[in-house]
């Protein structure tokens, strides 16, 4: 996810973009750039938040461009940083998404010069091709329709007191005020300057001039209602809503997307995560070794079954203060992977250099291009969540999922342990995950009920078996780490050796009823629990559990996948827990969202 904002009008465009850019920070902060376009074009590029480019102190242009980067293909450096022009600079462009095909464009574009290791970059050399100083709408309607992925683009050039704007699967909304027209990903780049906004819509091509906006999809003039957004700027950098945790929660659909996008062939069952491990090494692999903390941690014990189970693979997942290498393991025969969504979490990375001292390679799978994690690894696999700002993890963790679900695919087919309809099935499944979400989110005013009803108790637990049981450990945690209450999450199997002795009708039992969680066993748990006077919140796939259920959230049939979506409730209910409780909800209290000390 990156920030991207354009303007042109009737007032010097530098301050306005730039303004802009500040409050687009959210969506990506590892570099920043603007494109000022008078009768030439200067670009202002650098790796850094927005106050770290070095802008002249006034200018005249009243065109500009600008993009705040949050990295997923090439490093967050100078040269990478958008905008990105073509071989004579006189065009710019910035963009939000991922170019699926960038690399076959590329290969097509030999004679031009190329400085980043962007996907974007191609942009702007194929605008180049189809533009010869005439229409640049023309221009980028031809070249759009030849990119394969997601993407909102701004473009601007030499000479044209107008801005190009495409989108694709990636938001882009326009602003229309006194002194000009506005582009931007988000209503806050420009709430400042008007409130007047249209949202364009997929295949949406808009033309920018200081008083219009023309907008046309395949060709054809279409008409974008003019909205009035009543929102002030703070809410509007959480997209309405009230905290940046539940925005990321319904992030979650969009998120994946980006986290699939290019990956994966389900026609032939085939997953592509650009790793370069050498067959030699994965055929004869003998173990991996998960490192991690926290929601990444519960992110590795799902993984830990999908890569045993489908990738014929034994799996340890360690909380990564606690890794030690120890005797009679091959290391040469055995992949370290530190599942860290930051990439900088100190524990993490310790052990990954533990696992590399003892001579074991090892892979990122990680959120932040250019941190710790990503440069001292081996390889390195990005989960293209965008950032995430709530301290409790919530989008994250359903991408390291999903990633490690494409790494579990890639792993099986090289080692020959998968067949192709077995992967072509998981596949399949893995990219109806955002839309299953979608649906769970389309229900959330039955978990805001449910969270009413419960929101007092004295203590909650969750309960989940297979893929369920690290569900219902995340489910716990979100609840502790944002609403203070004691919240536990056990596998169904445990209860009776213990944690039974805790249920009461005072405490509710959240229980992941799903497939790939034992639905059937676990609703004996279930039972046990219902016996002793719980009430139960039961995340179900399974109609048989309804009679035994308080409050029954349907998921959809995904297999494997459906205690993810499940987990997509659990977030929701500590939520709204949380929030009947008054609590800071983005930053719970003790907890920080980078733990970079041991
Ligand atoms: C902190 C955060 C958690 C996160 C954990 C691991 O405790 O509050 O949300 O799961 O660190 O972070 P990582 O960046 O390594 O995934």
């Amino acid at each position: 996810m990156c920030g991207i904002i354009g303007y042109v009008g009737t007032e010097r465009a530098l301050p306005v973009v730039a303004d802009g850019l500040h409050r687009l920070e959210y969506r990506g902060y590892d570099s920043a750039g603007i494109a000022l376009c008078a009768d030439s074009l200067s670009i202002y590029k650098s790796t850094g938040v927005v106050d770290d480019l070095t802008l002249p102190e006034s200018s005249a242009a009243t065109c500009a461009v600008g993009h705040t980067r949050w990295s997923t293909h090439g490093k967050p450096t100078d040269a990478n940083a958008h905008p990105h022009t073509d071989c004579h600079g006189e065009i710019a462009v910035v963009h939000n998404g991922i170019i699926d095909n960038y690399e076959s464009l590329k290969a097509e574009l030999a004679d031009h010069a190329f400085t980043s290791e962007t996907d974007t970059e191609v942009v702007p050399h194929l605008i180049e091709e189809a533009w010869n100083g005439g229409d640049l709408t023309a221009a980028v309607e031809s070249v759009v329709d030849r990119l394969d992925g997601s993407f909102a683009i701004c473009v601007t050039a030499e000479g044209c007191d107008e801005i190009v704007a495409a989108r694709r699967d990636s938001p882009l909304v326009v602003g229309h005020g006194e002194t000009g027209s506005f582009v931007a990903s988000d209503v806050p780049a420009f709430i400042e300057h008007t409130r007047r906004v249209s949202y364009l819509e997929n295949g949406d091509v808009a033309t920018l001039t200081p008083d219009d906006v023309a907008v046309t999809n395949g060709g054809d003039p279409v008409d974008r209602p003019v909205e009035t957004v009543t929102w002030d700027a703070e809410a509007a950098e959480k997209g309405g809503y009230d905290h940046y945790m539940l925005k990321e929660i319904h992030e979650q659909p969009q998120a994946l997307r980006q986290t699939l996008s290019g990956r994966l062939d389900a026609v032939n069952g085939e997953a592509d995560l650009d790793l370069d491990l050498p067959e030699e090494y994965v055929r004869p692999l003998e173990e991996i070794q998960i490192v991690a903390a926290g929601t990444s941690y519960h992110a590795g014990m799902y993984a830990r079954r999908l890569l045993e189970e489908y990738a014929d693979v034994r799996v340890s997942v360690e909380i990564a203060s606690e890794y030690e290498v120890t005797g009679g393991r091959d290391p040469e025969r055995t992949l370290a992977v530190a599942v860290t969504q930051s990439g900088e979490t100190a524990d993490t990375l310790d052990a990954m250099r533990k696992a590399s001292r003892a001579g074991a390679r090892t892979l990122a799978v990680t959120n932040t291009v250019g941190s710790t994690a990503a440069r001292e690894a081996n390889h390195t696999v990005y989960i293209r969540a965008g950032p995430e700002i709530g301290v409790a993890a919530t989008k994250t963790f359903a991408a390291q999922v999903v990633t490690l679900g494409l790494l579990t695919v890639e792993l099986g087919r090289e080692r020959r342990a998968l067949s192709t309809a077995m992967a072509s099935d998981l596949l399949e499944r893995l990219r109806d995950v955002p839309g299953a979400i979608q649906q769970t989110l389309d229900r959330e005013a039955a978990v805001r009920e449910a969270a009413e009803t419960y929101a007092d108790a004295d203590a909650f637990f969750f309960i989940g078996r297979r893929f369920g049981y690290p569900v219902a450990l995340e489910g716990a945690l979100k609840l502790k780490e944002i609403s203070y209450e004691h919240a536990e999450g056990f596998a169904g199997g445990e209860l009776k050796h213990g944690p039974l002795a805790l249920v009461t009708e005072e405490t509710p039992v959240l229980a992941v009823l799903t497939r790939g969680g034992e639905p059937s066993d676990l609703l004996n748990n279930v039972k046990e629990v219902e016996s002793r006077g719980a009430p139960v919140v039961g995340c179900s796939s399974l109609p048989s559990a309804s009679k035994y259920l308080d409050v029954e959230l349907e998921v959809e049939a995904l297999g494997v996948f459906e205690p993810l979506v499940a987990n997509v409730y659990l977030q929701l209910f500590a939520y709204h827990v949380a929030r009947l409780r008054g609590r800071s909800i983005d930053r719970p209290r003790n907890l920080a969202k980078s733990v970079t000390v041991k």
